[in-house]
């Protein structure tokens, strides 16, 4: 194999690592190297982690595929991925350069003991060449039915220290889907569990390391005019929607296997949920954080197999079955419309709404609350009364970062009118620099050992739980069709059924 890997020394004078100790330097592996997303999201936020001098100097990325081919080769890959998806355009080259001295490549299969011994040879090769001191960051990149074997060879060939936290440590970030249903999820917990202790493991959502989704907790916590009305009281209900303007993308295979409820719902969805609902935390330490939304995942409503198609919409984009490497007969849903619970004393009756679906009208990620109305028609005009809505507080995940409150307002003039008027906050006109991308965030947490942002091992298990009867209720009533939508559109009209009272309508993906 060749080894072009030069020492640290060579890299010093670039500057374009950082000097300070504030990082621990380490070698970060990649499982599922040549993948859609080491291409599209991994090597792109590293790249830009580079780009803003975030990381230690002793840093370096292995990728581990079954592909032939050398370090150059593979540099050559990811040079342009990172120049077709990186965040920050046109890229710089010479921090390419830089950087790329520190990618190497390691040919083997999942399966096979030797690709391992290659691995561990040049892993060591590595690390006494950069100084990394044996920190070790593994990324499984790969469906969760890999995870299982890969942990075993990592043991089997000694490249596991037993540390999360002392130093050196080994850290594994595990891709979602996290298994396939509760059963699987559950085992391979216990998989897990029998290789790593739980302060190695990291499991990965990114949506908790995107900007705005952080913001949820501060906004809600961090200003005294939302907390108190923020409960059942003065809440008649939450949307959380998830919209995609594109389709599967070439991931027909992953898709058609996994469908919207494990690969949005389940993960994504939960999270956000789960950031809206959950009792402020006594501190913002990991565990106190993780406490809190797994104590909403436990208060989520199950649904028996006959609820459930009285509380969730199950669509298909019309152009789905088409799509390579899906069934032509395919079921798998590509939009989800659920109305959930919350039994707990803050949620109980307020019904939370999620919405998700790819080739939807526009890529639209939001969270609104929507206050009840006020309890006497002002000033008792009838006419006035028609005119008022509901405040409603969004939260724009992405695009458009922001907030918007919609308020109640006079209309100027002579006679008593009303109508609805918005502040609104956007991150781009408000703060100058560009929002991090959510796997830049997540790379440097795992590589200081924050967890914070990742789920915790229960925390997986009570998602499961609450989509897992969902799962199994659309799954097994094979007579069914999924709604057929078109693309474009605002996905199927049947998601209007769930909203049971007249004065409640979805929100526009516009
Ligand atoms: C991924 C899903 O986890 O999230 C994709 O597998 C989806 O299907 C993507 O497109 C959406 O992420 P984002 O950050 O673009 O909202």
């Amino acid at each position: 194999m060749a080894t072009d890997f030069p020492a640290h020394h060579r890299f010093a004078s670039g500057e374009l690592f950082l000097q300070a100790d504030r990082l621990e330097p380490c070698v970060l592996v990649i499982f599922g190297a040549a993948g859609d997303l080491t291409r599209r999201k991994l090597l792109p936020a590293l790249y830009n982690l580079v780009r803003e001098r975030a990381l230690d100097e002793r840093f370096a990325v292995i990728g581990y595929s079954r592909a032939t081919q050398g370090d150059q080769a593979y540099r050559q890959v990811l040079h342009d991925s990172v120049v077709s998806y990186s965040r920050s355009q046109p890229i710089d080259e010479s921090v390419w350069q830089v950087f790329a001295q520190r990618i190497a490549y390691v040919e083997g299969n999942f399966e096979d003991p030797e690709g391992y011994v290659a691995l561990r040879r040049r892993l060591e090769e590595i690390e006494s060449t950069i100084g990394s001191e044996g920190n070790r960051l593994f990324y499984f990149a790969t469906p969760p039915s890999a995870a299982s074997i890969i942990l075993h060879r990592l043991s089997e060939a000694g490249v596991m220290e037993s540390s999360g936290s002392d130093t050196p440590w080994t850290r594994v970030i595990m891709e979602k889907p996290y298994g396939r249903d509760l059963e699987s999820a559950t085992e391979l917990n216990r998989i897990v569990g029998d290789v790593l202790l739980e302060d190695q493991v990291y499991r990965i959502d990114h949506y908790l390391g995107k900007e705005t989704v952080q913001n949820i907790l501060v906004a809600r916590l961090g200003n005294t005019i939302f907390e108190p009305l923020w409960n059942r009281k003065y809440i008649d209900h939450i949307q959380i929607t998830a919209a995609e303007s594109i389709g599967v993308e070439g991931r027909g295979r992953f898709y058609d296997q996994t469908g919207v409820l494990r690969d949005m719902v389940q993960s994504h969805l939960l999270q956000v949920l789960s950031l809206c609902a959950m009792e402020p935390p006594v501190s913002f330490a990991a565990d106190d954080i993780r406490d809190k939304r797994v104590e909403v995942l436990r208060s989520l409503r199950q649904f028996d197999s006959l609820e459930v198609f009285n509380h969730a919409v199950f669509g298909q984009y019309r152009g789905y079955r088409d799509e390579e490497n899906v069934d032509r007969q395919s079921r798998t849903p590509t939009y989800a419309a659920i109305k959930c619970y919350i039994d707990n004393w803050r949620w109980q009756g307020v019904p939370f709404y999620l919405r998700v679906g790819k080739h939807l009208a526009q890529r639209m990620t939001e969270i609104s609350v929507v206050f009840r109305p006020v309890p006497l028609c002002l000033f008792g005009r009838d006419d006035v009364c028609q005119e008022l809505e509901p405040n409603v507080l969004t939260i724009r995940i992405q695009p458009d970062e922001g907030m918007a409150l919609k308020i109640t307002s006079k209309r100027p003039g002579d006679m008593l009118e009303v109508g609805s008027v918005e502040m609104d906050f956007s991150y781009s006109e408000t703060y100058p620099h560009p929002i991090k991308d959510a796997y830049e965030r997540l790379l440097l947490d795992a590589i200081k050992g924050d967890a914070t942002l990742f789920a915790r091992r229960d925390e997986v298990e009570f998602a499961w739980r609450f989509v897992t009867p969902i799962l199994s209720a659309w799954e097994s009533a094979t007579r069914k069709q999924p709604v057929f939508y078109a693309e474009g559109g605002e996905g199927p009209v049947e998601a209007e059924s769930l909203m049971d009272r007249y004065s409640r309508q979805w929100r526009e993906i516009e």
